[in-house]
């Protein structure tokens, strides 16, 4: 997500409010603005695009305030423009505020104060927030940011100005990441430490709902109580570098190791146990989804590896035919597409220009189209019929790791909300569906403890020229993101292939020494899978296996096991694609690959 930074001091606050936002650049935004408290007055300056734009109109004012707050925006709700750039402001300009996060209930927010009589000005969900804080300010900017935020649901880590309190700057998080720097009479707030290390290493590390308020007296931390508290200061040892990759060696390590929050965001007031799937502001009725007669997904690279997930959700769930293709196949083979077409395309980053085309060109022929996006305003999502965002947040490394997951729950939530529209599972069943999909963060994140074993399998294994990922159903799917990762980032040659299409050719590749990662985390398919494994042992071949916790049965066949906790069949590749990313992670640095820019690939493939 994007960065927010705050400061009270005696410089000048401009230029250092700036330049903190330039030390969070590497987190990815759309916007840029300021809020300087001068001369009684709450002054913004805000805009769409880089840094050098908010720079260049702050050149033209020259503020002078010495207390200010940052923001560089990742849009999650309202797409990327001026007004709705941070930071925002009540009506009367008397309170300004930055957010990181999302506010989960922010239309009833927005709804409760309009009644009230409050306007709003931007699309964004940030916007309720100085208004709420308006509402509830009596004279104690921290009493009513307290208030303020006990109304709100979801993400927040928030920075706070008030003209009534010029020498004052309120702060809390819940969620999303902030820290508190302290300089030599000058403190700062930020969303990560890079923004601050250039005039302090110390600093306060602050737990959800934690406040602080920064005044003449210095910093001031309370809890929910408005207790006083006191905390440990954190020395920063790392270097800048270091501090935006958050302590872990390569942007790939730090975006794998933020899948658990990743899912739990793209879920956020979509998948709740008390009420029905919401799929933003996209709208299908039973008669839509009956006059359907083909649904496409379509997508490059990781993402139709999402899709082909995405087909066995949607048909397993909603018992409606799905075709899943390559953008770069799909647009030249003459697909049949007509009104009666729903066209899902899915792009991390909403700009790779065969899917671009795909869905230009199914709109033309009058399909809808549903795009899957991580990046609000890319051109995918301005051109589709409806957009549902996954909330990874910006992805920094070319191979992708929490974008695919996040995906995968993109395609759960869509197979989940035609479910429960065309009638075709249970009350139970879809309960039973969300409860499990609401435990993947956790079991992603204990499955991630099993790094270490995985290094010290990579550490044996990086010097081979072939592996071999095998499969069935979706652990096909599963084996195919898993080889591509390992081509990608590791150059080594590897092949994923269907556990039963291996005696129809394949298995003739293999020989003695050959290394094989197989998936049998599907108990319907695991004897016929073991038999495929016994296949390749007899040829000489070594397997590692994923398999599902208690499944000791299939140990007997294997040289080495990972056991991933078990969930539904079908949710199980957000889960059993963590070992496989790691795998490639660690052997790729073992052969001391650049894994966050590994060579010939581009991030984003805007040309054909
Ligand atoms: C995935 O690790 C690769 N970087 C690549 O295959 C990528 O998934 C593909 O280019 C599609 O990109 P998109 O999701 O931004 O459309
Ligand atoms: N949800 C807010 C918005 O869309 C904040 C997004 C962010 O964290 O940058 O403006």
């Amino acid at each position: 997500m994007c960065g927010i930074v705050g400061y009270l001091g005696n410089k000048k606050a401009a230029p250092l409010l700036v330049e903190g936002l330039s030390k969070l650049e590497y987190r990815g935004y759309d916007s840029a603005g300021v809020a300087i408290l001068e001369d009684g007055m709450i002054n913004v300056s805000k805009c769409k695009g880089r840094l050098k734009n908010l720079e260049e109109r702050l050149n033209e004012k020259s503020y002078k305030g010495s207390i200010g707050i940052g923001h560089t925006r990742w849009a999650t709700h309202g797409e990327p423009s001026d007004v709705n750039s941070h930071p925002h402001t009540n009506s009367d300009v008397t309170i300004s505020v930055v957010h990181n996060g999302i506010i989960e209930n922010y239309l009833k927010l927005r709804e409760w104060l309009t009644g009230k009589g409050y306007e709003f000005l931007s699309e964004t969900d940030t916007e309720v927030i100085p208004n709420l804080v308006d509402y509830y300010y009596k004279g104690d900017l921290l009493e009513a940011v307290m208030k303020a935020t006990s109304k709100m649901e979801g993400s927040y880590a928030i920075g706070v100005i008030c003209k009534n309190e010029p020498n004052k700057l309120v702060a809390v998080r819940k969620d999303s990441p902030l820290i508190v720097g302290l300089g030599e009479d000058e403190y700062f707030i930020a969303s990560d430490i890079p923004a601050v290390l250039n005039h302090t290493r110390d600093v306060y590390l602050l737990e959800d709902k934690e406040f602080v308020v920064i005044d003449e007296k210095g910093v001031t931390l309370y809890n929910e109580e408005k207790e006083e508290i006191t905390k440990e200061v954190y020395k920063v040892t790392w270097n800048a570098d270091a501090a935006e990759k958050e302590g872990y060696e390569d942007f790939m390590l730090k975006e794998i190791h933020q899948q658990p929050k990743a899912i739990k965001d793209t879920m956020t007031s979509r998948i709740n146990l008390d009420s029905k799937i919401a799929l933003d502001k996209i709208n299908f009725t039973k008669e839509d989804l009956n006059n359907i007669d083909r649904i496409y997904i379509v997508a490059c690279g990781t993402a139709y590896h999402a899709g082909v997930v995405g087909k066995t959700a949607i048909e397993r769930l909603a018992k409606i035919p799905v075709e899943v293709d390559i953008a770069s196949e799909f647009r030249y083979r003459e697909p049949l597409i007509t009104e009666k077409t729903l066209i899902i395309v899915v792009s991390q980053s909403g700009e790779t220009a065969d899917t671009l085309a795909v869905l230009r060109d199914g709109k033309n022929k009058g399909a809808r189209v549903l795009a899957v996006t991580n990046v609000v305003g890319s051109s995918v999502s301005r051109e589709a019929t409806d957009v549902l965002y996954t909330w990874a947040g910006p992805e920094i490394a070319v191979a992708s790791t929490k974008a695919y997951v996040t995906q995968l729950i993109a395609m759960y939530i869509i197979a989940l909300y035609f479910a429960e529209v065309k009638g075709t599972l249970s009350n139970e069943e879809i309960l039973e569906i969300k409860k499990e999909m609401l435990e993947l963060p956790e079991k992603v994140e204990e499955t991630l403890k099993h790094k270490e074993t995985l290094q010290k399998f990579a550490s044996k294994t990086y010097m081979e020229k072939d592996m071999f990922f095998l499969g069935r159903g979706l652990d096909y799917a599963v084996a195919m993101e898993g080889s591509l990762k390992l081509k990608e980032i590791s150059y080594i040659h590897s092949e994923a292939y269907a556990g039963g299409e291996l005696k129809h050719g394949p298995i003739a590749l293999i020989e003695k020494g050959t290394e094989v990662v197989a998936l049998l985390t599907d108990e319907n398919l695991r004897d016929k899978m073991v038999s495929n494994i016994k296949e390749v042992v007899t040829r000489g071949a070594k397997v590692m296996g994923i398999a599902l916790e208690g499944d000791t049965e299939s140990e007997k066949s294997l040289d080495s096991v990972i056991y991933i906790p078990k969930t539904l069949t079908i949710l199980t590749p957000v889960i059993s694609v963590i070992p496989l990313q790691l795998l490639s992670y660690y052997m790729a640095k073992q052969k001391g690959c650049d894994v966050d820019k590994p060579r010939n690939l581009a991030k984003s493939v805007t040309v054909e």
